[in-house]
Order: C-alpha cells, then structure tokens, then sequence
C-alpha cells in the first residue's frame, strides 16, 4: 500500500503528463484531485499524442483505476467529449474510470463571465484559460454551486438551475449588458449530460479509502503548478485551485498521513503562459530559442509559453510547501546546445539579497535574478539511458539542483517518448 503524489513545482506545463505515466506502471489508481479542463497532460505512446485535459493521465494503461476527485471542477460537456475522443482510439472506460458526486460542476454562466472578466480587464487580465474555471470555484466557496449528485435528483437540479441562471441573468443583462441564458435549456442539457455520465458517476472518496486499505497503489496527480496555486502562488495570476500538497487531501478525501512520496516536476528551464510576474523570464532570442526548441506552445489553448532560466528560489519554495521529496527533471535535451545555461540561486531587490519568494507582485516583477552560470553541452542526450552517459556539464547542472534542493532525482526526462527517459528511483 502506497500513495505517491506528483505535482507541478512550477507555473504548470512541467511536463507532468508524461511523468504520471511512466510512474503509472507501477500504480493502480491514478487521481485528479483539483482544476479542471484548464489542464493539458501530453502523453506520447508510440509515437501517438494524447492530450489529457480532465481524465487521469492513467487511462491510457489497460487495467488501471481512474478517478476524477471531488476537488476538480467538471464541465460536464468537456468530459464527454473527451471521453468519447478516447474511447474512438481504443481507450476503454468500463468499470475503470470514476467521477465523484461532490465535485462541482462548471456551468454555461461560469463560461461566460470568465470570458468576459477577462475582456473587461484589458491589459491587467490574468490570461485564464477561459474555461469557466475561477467562476465555477467562486461558486463553490460562495457556496451556489451545483456538484455531480445535483444532476441526480430533477427537483434539486431544477430548482438550483433555475435559481442560480436567474440571478446571473440580471447580472449579465444589467451590469454587463449581455445576452440572457434560458434556465430551461440549461437545465435540460445538464440533466442529459448527468444520463450520460451515470455510470462514473460514484462516493470517490470513500473508493479511494478502500482501494488505500486494500493495498492499492495510488497515484495523485497534480494539474498546473505549485506558482499558479491560489493561496502560495502568484496571486492574482494563478489559478482557483490548489495545485499543492494540501489540495491532494482536500480534493480526494484522502488523509494525510496516507501520503509516502511527492514528486515535484521540474522543467530544466522555467515556462509560464498568461500573465503575472516571472522573475526569470527572457525576452530576447535565448527565450525564443527555449519556445522554439521546446516546443513551449500551450497545450489547451496553444498559446505561446513565455520562457526562461531555472529559478531555483521558487523551486525551493516549491519543494518547502509540498514537502516534495523527489525532483522528476525534464526537458533536459532542449538545453543542448546552448553556450552558457543560468540557474537563478537569489533574487535582489532594493539592494537586499534574498532567497524567498516574495508575496507582493510588485517586487516579483522589479526584482533583479542573481544568477549562476553553467557551461554548456553539444552532444545528442536524448538517447541516453544511464546517468553516468550524460556529458559532464550536464551532469554538473544536474547536480547543482539535486544539491540545492537536497532531494533525489525519480527520473530525468530527455525528450517527449516514454523510452527517453533516465529513471533513477523508483515512487512505489
Ligand atoms: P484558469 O485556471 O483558466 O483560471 O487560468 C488562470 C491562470 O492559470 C492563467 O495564467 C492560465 O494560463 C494558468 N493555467 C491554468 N491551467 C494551466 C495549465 O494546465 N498549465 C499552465 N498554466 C495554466
């Protein structure tokens, strides 16, 4: 029995996907614990490319467990359809995959005001995904939000639809001057979608418990990233949720002391998409080179990534909030090449040196990177299979991080495909 968690250590976009897979082999149960559609987990299997937005990374092995927790929230629209893409590419369902009653649901309104929000704000937006994410979690702590089991019972469903789509109409008409919603219609589409999803639909986090008690392995998979956390990121440009440690136990039902190892996905270069402060970012033809040879363009929205060195300091904090005990690096190969690689060790501010992240975004974005400098490497890394064959700088990079941070590396990734990968510990 054993439960492992893997996470984002940075804005999202580490590489987590492929990370949940390959540890996959080893689990039985995988779970998402928190956002929602937001999410894109790439998985290449055999030259194949799945993106994963809501459903575990662990559906793609035959025979496991997946779970959607109650702490994602669920377009209920979304799922389906990302159910019906994978079952046309062979992927089975049946008796394997679990959505819990009390995860909350993302509605049309939620859609729509995260949109407009956004186009409201202009230049200060956060750059959300616009998939109804932050709304749908308002509601939740405001406490009107409708969760799966809603969708079970007309008159509850009825009587909460209809509820909540008249308030937001006066809203939306009178404040924002937008078209109205017709609560009939909502109704109607969500209690079909609730037909369709039926058979997932279950108490997860009392399945959870048992698989546990039973002596299951199971995985929790984070979604964005530590910085992107609501109450330790980089507030406000983060998401709603809490993509740390904490958010895997109040997202699951699970207790803490259930947890054995945590594995941090760290990209070997930082990335970010939307706004906010990004201390190591680069603007010049050393980033664009990171986007190019990285291929950094959203998952979800294809946005272009903004791109930068390693920031150990937000690395650190990373590790200290979720306790992480491992470091799965990746990305490794798209430094290849490059003359000179730069770590950020402290950042100074106002002639102070410092090694914490700072909480007012004032100072993330005025602050200047203390950096230090590594040499390069040239040669092809993306076939090596044993620590010992990587180039000496690279190993020397390696092993600045492992020792700063004072954890162990579970792998190091080298390129997109399960096969490219070094893994040097196992997390079950
Ligand atoms: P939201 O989660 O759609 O509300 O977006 C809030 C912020 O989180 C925006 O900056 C998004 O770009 C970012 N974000 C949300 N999900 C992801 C993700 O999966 N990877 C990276 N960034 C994300």
């Amino acid at each position: 029995m054993s439960c492992s968690l893997v996470l984002g250590a940075q804005w999202g976009d580490e590489g987590k996907g492929k990370v949940v897979d390959l540890f996959t082999e080893e689990a039985d149960v995988v779970v998402r614990f928190s956002g929602g559609h937001n999410a894109g987990h790439t998985v290449v299997i055999k030259g194949e490319k799945y993106i994963l937005h809501l459903i575990p990374s662990g559906i793609m092995h035959d025979g496991k467990v997946n779970i959607i927790g109650n702490g994602v929230v669920i377009d209920p629209e979304a799922l389906i359809e990302e159910i019906n893409d994978l079952k046309a590419r062979g992927i089975s369902f049946e008796g394997r995959f679990f959505v819990s009653k009390r995860a909350h649901l993302i509605m049309p309104y939620h859609k729509i005001f995260d949109k407009h929000s956004e186009a409201k704000k202009g230049s200060k937006k956060i750059g959300t995904t616009g998939r109804g994410i932050g709304p749908s979690y308002a509601d939740k702590m405001a406490r009107v939000g409708l969760r799966v089991c809603d969708l079970y019972d007309e008159e509850v469903l009825k009587e909460k639809v209809f509820q909540n789509v008249e308030e937001v109409n006066l809203i939306a008409e009178r404040i924002h001057g937008l078209e109205p919603l017709n609560p009939q219609e909502v109704f109607e589409s969500y209690k079909k979608y609730g037909e369709i999803i039926k058979p997932y639909v279950a108490e997860t986090s009392y399945m959870i418990n048992k698989l546990y008690n039973e002596g299951k392995n199971i995985m929790l998979e984070g979604a964005q990233g530590t910085l992107l956390d609501v109450d330790h990121g980089t507030y406000p440009f983060v998401t709603s949720s809490n993509p740390t440690a904490g958010g895997a136990f109040t997202g699951t039902g699970l207790a803490p002391q259930s947890l054995n190892n945590v594995v941090g996905v760290l990209k070997a270069y930082t990335t970010r998409v939307g706004s906010g402060p990004f201390p190591t970012e680069l603007e010049d033809e050393t980033g664009q080179r990171l986007r190019d040879v990285g291929g950094e363009y959203g998952a979800t929205t294809g946005r272009p990534r903004r791109c930068g060195w390693l920031d150990l300091v937000a690395t650190k904090y990373a590790k200290m909030l979720s306790g992480i005990n491992y470091i799965a690096l990746t990305k490794l190969d798209v430094l290849t090449g490059f003359d000179k690689i730069k770590v950020c060790v402290g950042y100074e501010y106002n002639g102070k040196v410092f090694e914490t992240f700072p909480p007012e975004i004032k100072i993330l974005e005025n602050l200047t990177p203390v950096y230090k400098e590594f040499d390069g490497w040239t040669e092809d890394i993306t076939k090596v299979k044993r620590y010992n064959d990587l180039p000496e700088n690279a190993k020397k990079y390696v092993e600045f991080i492992k020792n700063e941070l004072g954890v162990e590396y579970a792998l190091i990734s080298l390129g997109t495909d399960r096969e490219e990968t070094i893994i040097l510990n196992k997390v079950f």
